[in-house]
């Protein structure tokens, strides 16, 4: 009888731990029984003291932990005295769970923290950066790298990331245009999507920065923002909302200003819009010590900027102690009620509640899955297969009568550029668990892949750039093994040497890792000059190059353009090197497509497809200087790649879009069908896309709006037929009263496969 007993608790055991394993697919919130959660929020908070209510409200990083005697540190400390409800950056099982020791054990109420990490493009199995993921134009890669991530994390104790950052960038001088999805509101959303499912699977997504902070004037960071309401609402909010349908479990809000006042503080923003036009019901956190710069901004003192935050709808302050240093006060002064504080407290505890932590506190992070999770063949494999997707190739002109990519693995090839060894930058920027000793470099990767077959030579060639101090600056990130600062001359004698004796140079250059990300904006978009000097020799040589542009955000390869017969953008990821022989060699076909427009030369910037029309228009592409036109005297109009570009290694023909109908009522819709061949000679992936143009409305609206997207995969020769459903939703916008509407009269309905490469059709809205 005792061993049956064993037997079935053993089993029941089992059996919990399972029910504890999260589905994939499924969203973690979704089984909460709000009464259940309900009661027991009253119950805990009615024996809370008010200071262990502001303790809730407070966020700090983890900081250095003491090893062994969390009680040592400051954080720990806070912890215990109920005074911190939320660590963030803390790595691994051990730390994660000794702070948790205290929050559960040594707090008068026990309540468990809420451990959060910048999980941004992966947790150890890193991803390319988010820029170059949305360039898969993959959803079902972009949730899978958003559920590897999520599980990585949770198997570590991490409960919650601050991702998916889905502000729109418009400015590729802006750093954190690398951590967004592009320019485009319509591919911004699906990815806002796709990211918030795949992580709610196993931990609550954070979308941020809300709102509007791509919009940075001139791209620089942290610098102000000023829009109509319109333009947010039709072009800068979309992905944030489509986060709150997807069922987001937290927002964090931005730094900048929006509409004169920060949106921390920004009540309308917070509440109107957020909470009760879109139905938001989760935890709302601000940007890092964000309630502190207010007053940077000119808002007066911590006191009244934390009063002014939580009464926007502000439920927790990340690292400004604001709320936790002055609400009791503003309390006292009658300048908050209680219930304001109350509100906020039950934001945190409800995701608390709601990921479980009152059952189990301890159930993120588990050393054996850790181990048998973080950076598994698995995880690697995948990420593997999605870096390959989302290089972009942007040239690949014939050399000797054939392209010259993919090239074969046979003669001598140079391996070129400061890139080349790097194993800490190849990750990318914001990788905050990474794990360089495990990945390979591009020459390891190159090594494994040519092993037998072709030799291989490798040199620096160049530095980053020609200032030692600025390179070491931008190095910064990764700081242990940052790329060496070497004498120029020599290194540029080394690559000249082993390129002659090549039969193809391939060059890795751009930025590295951290000349993208936060608080790297560029005011030069161009390769940095010690970076071109090593081009213009190399081509000299009368070799075949190819560039690989590592980057961040859109660079400006004007002259890359001109004189380099193949080009192909990389985004980074700990399997780069893999993924990167994958497609250069054959065995995949570049399928990746640009979501930035990439500029002829920085002064273009900010760059984008679905712009207003200029009332004196100049076709891209075009150099017309004339007089009294939308150009610019010193350059051909438009992108030199535009959005939506990228080839492959075959061809594609698209018929002119058929509609199923000329005309449609507002309630109604029409099919638009497009018959895609692929014309060359081997398989590849193509990115079929729709737009739209609003001929006449009552605001203006752009020149063209991406409305649908599909990748396909056809073998050489193989047709298909591409059907796109248009509904009254693809064609409305927000009105001059920010209504959302469907105006009827004439909609330019286009196919093609980029943005500036379509064939149109007219449709009718009676
Ligand atoms: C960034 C956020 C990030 C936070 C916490 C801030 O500086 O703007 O994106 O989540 O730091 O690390």
């Amino acid at each position: 009888m005792k061993r049956l007993l064993i037997i079935l608790s053993a089993l029941f055991c089992a059996a919990n731990i399972y029910a504890q394993k999260i589905e994939k697919g499924k969203d973690i919130f979704s089984d909460t029984d709000i009464t259940a959660m309900n009661a027991f929020i009253d119950n805990l908070m009615s024996r809370m003291t008010l200071e262990e209510k502001l303790g809730q409200l407070n966020q700090l990083p983890g900081g250095s932990i003491v090893t062994g005697a969390p009680l040592d540190s400051p954080t720990g400390r806070l912890i215990a005295e109920g005074k911190l409800g939320s660590v963030f950056n803390v790595k691994g099982v051990e730390e994660t769970h000794a702070l948790q020791k205290v929050a559960v054990e040594q707090s008068r109420l026990g309540i468990p923290l809420l451990v959060a990490m910048d999980v941004i493009h992966g947790y150890e199995t890193m991803f390319p950066v988010p820029l170059g993921m949305s360039c898969t134009w993959d959803m079902d890669a972009i949730y899978e790298s958003a559920c590897i991530a999520a599980e990585e994390s949770a198997a570590n104790g991490v409960a919650w990331t601050f991702s998916p950052m889905v502000d729109i960038a418009l400015d590729a001088r802006w750093g954190r245009q690398a951590e967004s999805a592009g320019e485009d509101p319509y591919l911004g959303s699906k990815v806002a999507e796709a990211m918030v499912k795949g992580y709610q699977t196993q931990i609550m997504a954070c979308v941020k920065h809300f709102a509007l902070y791509g919009g940075a004037e001139a791209g620089l960071d942290y610098q102000t923002v000023d829009m109509s309401r319109q333009r947010m609402f039709n072009q800068y909010f979309p992905p944030y909302k489509a986060a709150v349908e997807a069922g987001v479990g937290s927002v964090m809000s931005s730094f900048n200003i929006v509409d004169g006042i920060p949106a921390t503080a920004n009540r309308w923003l917070i509440t109107d819009v957020l909470r009760q036009q879109w139905g938001f019901k989760g935890l709302l956190v601000t940007d890092y010590a964000s309630i502190a710069e207010m007053n940077i901004h000119g808002l007066g003192e911590l006191q009244e900027n934390s009063v002014r935050a939580l009464l926007a709808g502000t439920d927790m302050d990340m690292c400004a102690n604001g709320f936790l240093g002055t609400l009791a006060q503003s309390l006292s002064e009658g300048k908050v009620t209680q219930a304001d504080i109350d509100r906020a407290c039950r934001h945190v505890l409800e995701a608390k509640y709601k990921l479980g932590l009152f059952k189990d506190p301890y159930r993120f992070g588990d050393k054996k899955k850790a181990k048998a999770v973080t950076y598994c063949e698995a995880n690697r494999k995948a990420a593997r297969r999605i870096t390959a997707e989302s290089f972009v190739l942007l040239k690949n002109d014939a050399y000797h009568g054939q392209s010259l990519l993919p090239l074969k693995k046979q003669g001598t090839i140079a391996l070129i550029g400061p890139l080349v060894d790097t194993r800490t930058d190849i990750s990318g920027t914001w990788s905050t668990v990474q794990a360089p000793e495990k990945y390979k470099t591009l020459r390891e990767g190159f090594q494994d892949a040519l092993k037998g077959k072709a030799t291989l030579l490798c040199a620096q060639g160049c530095n980053l750039l020609d200032n030692k101090k600025t390179q070491e600056t931008v190095a910064r990130g990764h700081g242990n093994e940052p790329i060496p600062f070497v004498d120029a001359d020599a290194a540029l004698q080394d690559a000249v040497a082993i390129a002659k004796q090549s039969d193809v140079v391939v060059c890795a250059l751009g930025e590295c890792a951290w000349m993208s990300g936060e608080g790297t904006s560029r005011s030069q978009l161009e390769l940095y000059a010690p970076q071109r000097r090593l081009l213009e020799a190399l081509s000299a040589l009368g070799k075949p190059i190819v560039l690989l542009n590592f980057a961040g955000r859109a660079t400006a390869l004007q002259w890359e353009d001109e004189h380099l017969p193949a080009i192909m953008n990389v985004w980074f990821g700990s399997e780069c090197a893999d993924a990167l022989c994958d497609v250069l060699f054959g065995e995949v076909s570049p399928s990746g497509r640009l979501t930035v427009s990439m500029p002829r030369v920085t002064g273009q910037e900010p760059l984008y497809y679905n712009r207003l029309p200029s009332g004196r228009p100049v076709a891209d592409g075009t150099s017309d200087y004339s007089v009294f036109t939308g150009n610019y005297i010193d350059v051909a109009q438009g992108p030199l790649y535009p959005f939506g570009y990228g080839l492959t290694y075959s061809t594609f023909s698209y018929s002119a879009p058929r509609l199923s109908a000329n005309e449609m009522t507002s309630k109604g819709s029409v099919e638009a069908t497009v018959t895609v061949t692929n014309t060359g000679s081997r398989e590849a992936t193509e990115v079929v896309q729709l737009y739209i143009h609003d001929r006449a409305a009552s605001i203006s609206r752009p020149v063209k709006e991406l409305k649908d997207f599909r990748r396909i995969t056809l073998k050489a020769g193989e047709s298909q037929e591409v059907t796109f459903r248009i509904t009254a939703d693809k064609l409305s916008f927000y009105n001059y009263d920010l209504q959302y509407v469907l105006e009827p009269g004439e909609f330019d309905i286009m196919t093609g496969p980029d943005s500036q490469n379509v064939q149109s059709t007219l449709l009718t809205v009676k």
